[in-house]
């Protein structure tokens, strides 16, 4: 569904991505893990086109997606959640989970309130929906951030660090929210950059490990959390269970 080649990208003269090939297939759940700096929200912007690759392919349902794709569109069906949430502070919770999709003519202002109602009912914020950001919780703005990208209907979701700008008593809130999309519709796929192993050895369905912008193992949670191969994997999981 969402095909990655060859795909390259440095800063200045400073490699990032070293060349990555990625399959990632309809309604799997990808978890991405690697050392601070190795490259995952790079290679996260670059699949949202945040980051012009410097080489290499990004191919979306066969189409190869460069600058004359229509970024509007392909945002729309491959959307993206970060660390910050992003979302507007001077804008309503109801205000910026509307806006995208009424501006982009996607849906109508009628059927976007309605949307979000039905969003925010889910999540039990529908009595937050004349509130600003700064009126939430971490947890609230996140769940609402997920929110904003639902409401456009998407077909893919990245999501960078989802829960690592939270307090560790709201992590449960937004991991459960993600569950429960993957309960609303089996078939969306999802792309997840987490430090928080535990729910990535339990929720996704593959994991990849990078290392100094390069893939280095890829297989199942148990493949790769119970029988590492790579020295560096290994390493890497032996620090973060003694942490
Ligand atoms: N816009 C940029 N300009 C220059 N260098 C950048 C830019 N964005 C990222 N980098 C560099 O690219 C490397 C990889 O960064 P990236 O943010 O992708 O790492 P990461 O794996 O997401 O790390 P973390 O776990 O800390 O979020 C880092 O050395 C970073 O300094
Ligand atoms: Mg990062």
């Amino acid at each position: 569904m969402l095909e990655v080649k060859n795909l390259k990208k440095s800063f200045g003269s400073r490699k990032v991505l070293k060349g990555i090939d990625l399959d990632i297939k309809k309604g799997e759940v990808l978890g991405i893990i690697g050392p601070s700096g190795c490259g995952k929200s790079t290679l996260l912007r670059c699949l949202n086109l945040l980051e012009k690759p410097s080489d290499g392919q990004i191919i979306y349902n066969d189409e190869v997606i460069n600058e004359n794709t229509d970024l509007g569109k392909y945002r729309q069906e491959v959307g993206m959640v970060f660390q910050q949430f992003n979302l507007f502070p001077h804008l309503t919770v109801m205000e910026n989970i509307t806006l995208a999709p009424v501006k982009l003519n996607i849906l109508t202002e009628d059927e976007a309130t309605k949307a979000a109602k039905r969003y925010l009912k889910k999540i039990d914020l529908l009595d937050k929906a004349d509130s600003y950001p700064n009126e939430l919780s971490g947890g609230q703005k996140q769940r609402v951030a997920i929110c904003r990208t639902l409401v456009m209907n998407p077909k893919v979701i990245l999501f960078d660090e989802p829960t690592s700008a939270l307090d560790p008593e709201m992590i449960g809130e937004v991991t459960k929210l993600m569950r429960d999309i993957k309960e609303i519709d089996f078939n969306m796929t999802m792309v997840i950059v987490s430090h928080e192993m535990n729910f990535i050895k339990d929720f996704c369905t593959r994991v990849i490990f990078l290392d100094e912008g390069k893939i280095i193992e890829d297989g199942t949670p148990k493949q790769i959390f119970d029988h590492p191969n790579d020295e560096k994997l290994q390493r890497f999981l032996s620090k973060i269970n003694t942490r």
